[in-house]
């Protein structure tokens, strides 16, 4: 007897690590810790004793490569998923600088059609993954009597990030991301973006 399976509703998690990606993320982390600098306070959100910037990286003309390159990714993932032509992404982006200690908590971001983070610097594996957690509200009723978890019955998915990579995801996919336990900065660009008419 052969069972064959069929995924229904898949969630999606697009990345793209750029090829130019050791010049690209020096000079980001200029431009990062320059930001910083002019507003060490940041503001508060969902980064536990973290810096990050307000949510006006789209307005900054310094930032302008990294808000184009996101734009691009989001553009060709709604192409993917068939969005009408000639939409206008609405985007909006931040730095995150996040100190060993610092974690983000879990979170969504509401009415966002893509939500992501590109890092640009990640200097060990103890700097802390990003987590995503089930959205399949009814599956959290039950757990299953399993030895390892597969991407069925599993209830959370880590990814460790990698330096010059990009990570998009459906907004409503909650997400946050492990402590920081190396001794060195974790620093990305996270980012909302929304397709309007
Ligand atoms: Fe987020």
């Amino acid at each position: 007897m052969e069972i064959t399976t069929q995924s229904l509703f898949p969630t999606l998690v697009w990345t793209t690590l750029f090829t130019d990606r050791v010049a690209f993320n020096a000079n980001l982390l200029e431009l990062a810790t320059q930001l910083r600098n002019s507003d060490p306070a940041g503001v508060a959100n969902t980064n536990v004793k973290g810096w990050q910037s307000p949510n006006n990286l789209q307005n900054l003309e310094q930032f302008e490569q990294i808000n184009q390159r996101i734009l691009q990714v989001c553009e060709r993932i709604a192409e993917s998923q068939n969005f009408r032509p000639n939409l206008n992404l609405h985007l909006q982006a931040w730095v995150n600088i996040s100190p060993p200690g610092a974690s983000n908590k879990i979170h969504y971001h509401a009415n966002c059609h893509f939500s992501g983070v590109y890092y640009i610097s990640v200097p060990s594996p103890e700097c802390g993954s990003i987590f995503f957690r089930d959205p399949r509200a009814a599956a959290k009723m039950l757990t299953y009597p399993a030895i390892k978890p597969t991407e069925f019955t599993t209830d959370e998915v880590r990814m460790r990030p990698e330096e010059g990579r990009m990570y998009v995801f459906p907004g409503w996919l909650e997400h946050g991301v492990e402590e920081n336990k190396s001794d060195r900065d974790r620093i990305g660009i996270s980012f909302n973006v929304l397709a309007m008419p």
